[in-house]
């Protein structure tokens, strides 16, 4: 007579390693999936959080160059000095970036897949090649996203809504600093440009004096 405790059960008779790349890079498993999800994200937030600190120095010293960002050419930044433009970019990247490529992903690309299986019972997510996509395609937008700062003219600048009037102003958008007369700009710019003293006090000069 077989002994039913030494007999193969028929799932570990059928069980394979999927190996590396099916487990750790491609892989369809929720769990895995949000894990993959937290990492990118948390590196986005990093790149995120650089451009804040690149905003905050605009705000904190207008006008001064900003160590390391010397490389970056003209007209974006001008002897390390940002560029009205590229400041806009640059607060423009920090939001889209912190809400789409790391609060939301955290959020649902991250708890959401790990958890939501667990919370109600399931196995795995109802599409698992389509999950794994979804991880994949976030990846790429990522370096896309990132990559728009080497586009000649710059990055978005219209503030991650869009919106007029950062938006309606087309001169504005572009990488042309010094073109645009201080008369022109939108509010926000002036803001940047020390029109603003309580927030950058002793910055009343015009930028665009400065780097024209
Ligand atoms: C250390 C952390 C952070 C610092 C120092 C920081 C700094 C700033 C500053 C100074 C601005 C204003 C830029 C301007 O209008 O000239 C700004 C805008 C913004 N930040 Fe942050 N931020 C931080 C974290 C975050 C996080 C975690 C999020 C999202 C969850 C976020 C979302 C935004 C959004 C949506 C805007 C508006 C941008 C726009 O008008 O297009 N920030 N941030």
């Amino acid at each position: 007579m077989t002994d039913p405790v030494a007999a193969p059960q028929p799932h570990q008779a059928h069980h394979h390693d999927p190996g590396f790349w099916r487990t750790y890079v491609f892989s369809t498993d929720h769990k895995m999936i949000g894990k993959q999800f937290l990492s990118v994200s948390l590196l986005m937030l990093v790149v995120g959080g650089l451009l804040a600190m690149l905003i905050r120095y605009q705000l904190a010293w207008p006008n001064t160059p900003v160590p390391g960002l010397g490389w970056v050419p003209e007209p974006q930044v001008v002897g390390g000095v940002m560029s009205p433009s590229f400041y806009n970019s640059v607060f423009t990247m920090h939001a889209t970036i912190m809400i789409f490529f790391a609060v939301m992903p955290i959020l649902i690309g991250s708890f959401g897949n790990f958890l939501i299986p667990l919370m109600i019972g399931a196995r795995d997510m109802a599409f698992p090649v389509l999950n794994m996509l979804s991880f994949w395609v976030a990846v790429v937008a990522s370096i896309i996203m990132i990559a728009g700062f080497l586009v000649p003219g710059g990055h978005a600048a219209a503030g991650w809504t869009s919106y007029a009037p950062l938006s309606a102003v087309a001169a504005f958008l572009y990488g042309r600093p010094g073109t645009r007369p201080i008369s022109c700009m939108p509010k926000r710019t002036r803001r940047f440009d020390g029109f603003r003293p309580s927030r950058t006090s002793g910055s009343a000069r015009p930028m665009m004096t400065d780097i024209a």
